[in-house]
């Protein structure tokens, strides 16, 4: 389908200034499409066949932005709140143009794989239900965790208020000592997401999670050169692979 839009919106999500900045621009004749200088700002283009130019330079327009965060703790997974800072204000403003928000939700403690995207078909497909999208989380368990934990999950366990999970995943790796106590490293991959699905999960078999990292989500896996905080937009085929997962519900 060929996109249109308004020549200011176009140039103001491309990053060339305010849309009041860029009718000034418009008025000053510095911007151009197909070589015919434009003389009204809300002009509608079709950036996909058209040629735009600012200032002699061809801009380089795309509608939709991916992003790989390493969520820190402390942030929460919203677009904006009054009180707490989001994983948005983590952003660079550039980066904020195009209105990505987070696709699902970590906790305000949880670190690791937050997708943050404007392309609300592929968020709602990845979190749907239906499609059963894995998602791999390393935690750090007080206690020990054991094969009947292993086999309580693969079967389902029953939250406090009824509700019975999904067959999960859990690998168990060292115990250690900690102040805490004696602690346990696994991984667990789920197929939903709930309400603190993870800590929830082990509480029902009567553990605490201490520290709790997304690994992966589908396809996509943390990059772990990101360090806690830093984001990267993902590569072509990280996006391929997320949009031909989607496609495998299940
Ligand atoms: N499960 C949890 O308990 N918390 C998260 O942040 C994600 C999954």
């Amino acid at each position: 389908m060929l996109e249109k839009l308004r020549i200011d919106k176009l140039l103001s999500h491309a990053g060339y200034g305010t849309r009041s900045e860029i009718k000034k621009a418009v008025k000053a004749g510095r911007v151009f499409i197909d070589g015919v200088k434009v003389k009204d700002s809300g002009i509608i283009v079709q950036p996909n066949t058209q040629i735009i130019k600012f200032d002699e330079e061809q801009v380089q327009y795309r509608s939709t932005i991916y992003l790989m965060l390493n969520k820190p703790q402390g942030v929460i997974s919203a677009t904006e709140d009054g009180r707490e800072r989001t994983v948005i204000d983590l952003l660079l403003p550039v980066d904020k143009l195009l209105s990505p928000f987070p696709v699902g939700r970590l906790d305000k403690d949880t670190t690791g794989l937050l997708l943050l995207t404007n392309d609300g078909q592929l968020a709602h497909e990845l979190l749907s239900p239906k499609k059963h999208v894995n998602k791999t989380y390393e935690a750090l368990v007080l206690g020990e965790v054991t094969e009947a934990d292993k086999i309580s999950f693969e079967q389902g366990v029953t939250f406090d208020d009824g509700y019975v999970t999904k067959p999960a995943q859990l690998t168990i790796f060292e115990s250690s000592q900690t102040d805490e106590g004696q602690c346990t490293r696994i991984q667990l991959t789920i197929t939903e997401g709930k309400f603190h699905q993870v800590k929830r999960m082990f509480l029902a078999v009567g553990k605490q999670v201490l520290t709790l990292k997304r690994l992966s989500m589908g396809p996509l896996q943390l990059d772990e050169n990101l360090a806690l905080g830093q984001y990267r937009e993902l590569t072509d085929n990280e996006v391929d692979l997320l949009r031909q997962h989607r496609g495998i519900g299940k």
